[in-house]
């Protein structure tokens, strides 16, 4: 077969594939059998499901981009040689929470299974896509982000170019104030913004860590996600912040932690771990090539639930675990810190999980 007429038959099953169900009420049998089996359906599929259960969670159940995660919907992709895509999944982007997918590169994919992978991001259709991902339980949850009340907004459109300084209370609240918190003044995992030595800098040298993030940090590069004018709206906010205070506006606040565990919590961890987690952690936290098992007495004997909290939500930097605080809540994180706490009893006590030195 030529290539063009292998990439005309995974068009016509990508078709197939969505209206299958709807052709099998008509079919006879043998040809519902003929149907069935054909190579391309399952690996549109397979794919499907293999997207799902893996890229979903950063990549979104559309292809949208989730935060500093790039959408995969885009004509960049689509574009892209199917060399180079196949070369980005196998080996991942170094530095970068992009991890590298291949068996030989320690993930879990063959080379047949990437290069499925990279012709069904060139072909998907993502709205298919989605509807399988909420099938199969895997739509990430919601990004935090803060609502900024139009009370608040008037407030701002009030001050000398209010209405810059109202864009980017919004921007922060969507994208920043998870870490930053919403008053601005640090969490957990990120520093204040709110101070003097943040407003010392320049508004440009305030814009280039934005735009260029802070390697090997938990501070992404904003540059693809943000435009210039949004990115501007944020450094006049930041730099504005206690005159913004001074005004009488009310921050949309984040809300603060707790470590009670309730039985809802850790049902609530475990579905959750099943999305985010179980395809690095393995089946009930046991480990797989991908990332060290997590049920284990060692781990969890020695290890508080704060720190649990912490690593969750910041991930490790240099590592491919991912940082979560930016992706989900602070309950969410709570209830999977529940969850793992509920392995403690019957945890088998093996080794701690293996670290790079
Ligand atoms: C932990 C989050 C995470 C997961 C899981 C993840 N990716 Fe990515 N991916 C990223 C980030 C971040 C980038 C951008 C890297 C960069 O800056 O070059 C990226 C980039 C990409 C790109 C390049 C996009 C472009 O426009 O250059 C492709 C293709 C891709 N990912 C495919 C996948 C596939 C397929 C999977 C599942 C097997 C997957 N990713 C899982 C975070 C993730
Ligand atoms: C995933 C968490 C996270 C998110 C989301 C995040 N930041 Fe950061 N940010 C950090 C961390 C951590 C640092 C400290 C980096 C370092 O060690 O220098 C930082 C540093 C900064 C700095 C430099 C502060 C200084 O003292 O030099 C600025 C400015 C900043 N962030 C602005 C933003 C803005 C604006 C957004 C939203 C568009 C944002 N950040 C989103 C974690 C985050
Ligand atoms: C893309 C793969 C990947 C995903 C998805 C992932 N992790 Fe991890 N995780 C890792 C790796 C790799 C490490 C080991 C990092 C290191 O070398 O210290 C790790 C480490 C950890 C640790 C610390 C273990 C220790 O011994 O210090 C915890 C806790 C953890 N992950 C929890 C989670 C939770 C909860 C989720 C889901 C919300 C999750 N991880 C999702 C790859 C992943």
């Amino acid at each position: 077969m030529t290539k063009t007429l292998q990439w005309t038959g995974f068009l016509s099953t990508l078709f197939l594939a969505l209206l299958l169900p709807a052709y099998l009420v008509w079919l006879e049998p043998a040809q519902q059998e003929q149907s069935l089996e054909d190579y391309y359906t399952r690996a549109v599929i397979a794919s499907t499901d293999m997207y799902a259960e893996n890229c979903a969670v950063c990549h979104g159940a559309q292809g949208e981009g989730i935060g500093t995660n790039p959408a995969l919907d885009s004509d960049a992709v689509r574009q892209m040689s199917p060399e180079d895509l196949e070369k980005t999944i196998a080996r991942g982007r170094f530095g970068t929470a992009m991890a590298a997918w291949a068996v030989e590169e320690g993930g879990i994919f063959t080379t047949a299974q990437i290069h499925d992978l990279a012709t069904f991001l060139q072909q998907a259709n993502w709205e298919y896509v989605a509807a399988r991902t909420d099938e199969l339980g895997l739509t990430p949850p919601q990004v935090i982000a803060l609502d900024v009340s139009t009370d608040t907004l008037n407030a701002l459109s009030a001050l000398p170019n209010g209405d810059l300084l109202g864009e980017g209370l919004q921007r922060y609240a969507e994208n920043c104030a998870a870490c930053h918190g919403g008053n601005a003044s640090g969490t957990l995992i990120a520093p204040a913004l709110d101070t003097p030595e943040v407003r010392a800098l320049s508004p440009e040298e305030i814009a280039a860590r934005i735009r260029d993030g802070v390697p090997g940090t938990l501070m992404a590069p904003w540059g693809d996600t943000l435009s210039e004018a949004q990115i501007s709206a944020l450094v006049e906010t930041i730099i504005r912040w206690p005159e913004i205070m001074q005004s009488g506006v009310e921050f949309p606040e984040a809300p603060l932690a707790d470590f009670a565990a309730t039985p809802e919590m850790v049902a609530a961890g475990e579905r959750l771990f099943s999305i985010a987690c179980k395809s690095c952690h393995g089946v009930d936290g046991y480990g797989s090539p991908m990332a060290p098992a997590l049920n284990n007495q060692i781990f969890l004997s020695q290890t508080p639930d704060a720190a649990i909290y912490q690593i969750i939500a910041a991930g490790v930097p240099g590592t491919m675990m991912p940082a979560w605080g930016i992706r989900l809540t602070d309950d969410e994180i709570r209830s999977l810190v529940a969850y793992l706490r509920s392995w403690e009893e019957t945890a088998p006590s093996i080794l701690p999980p293996i670290r790079e030195p």
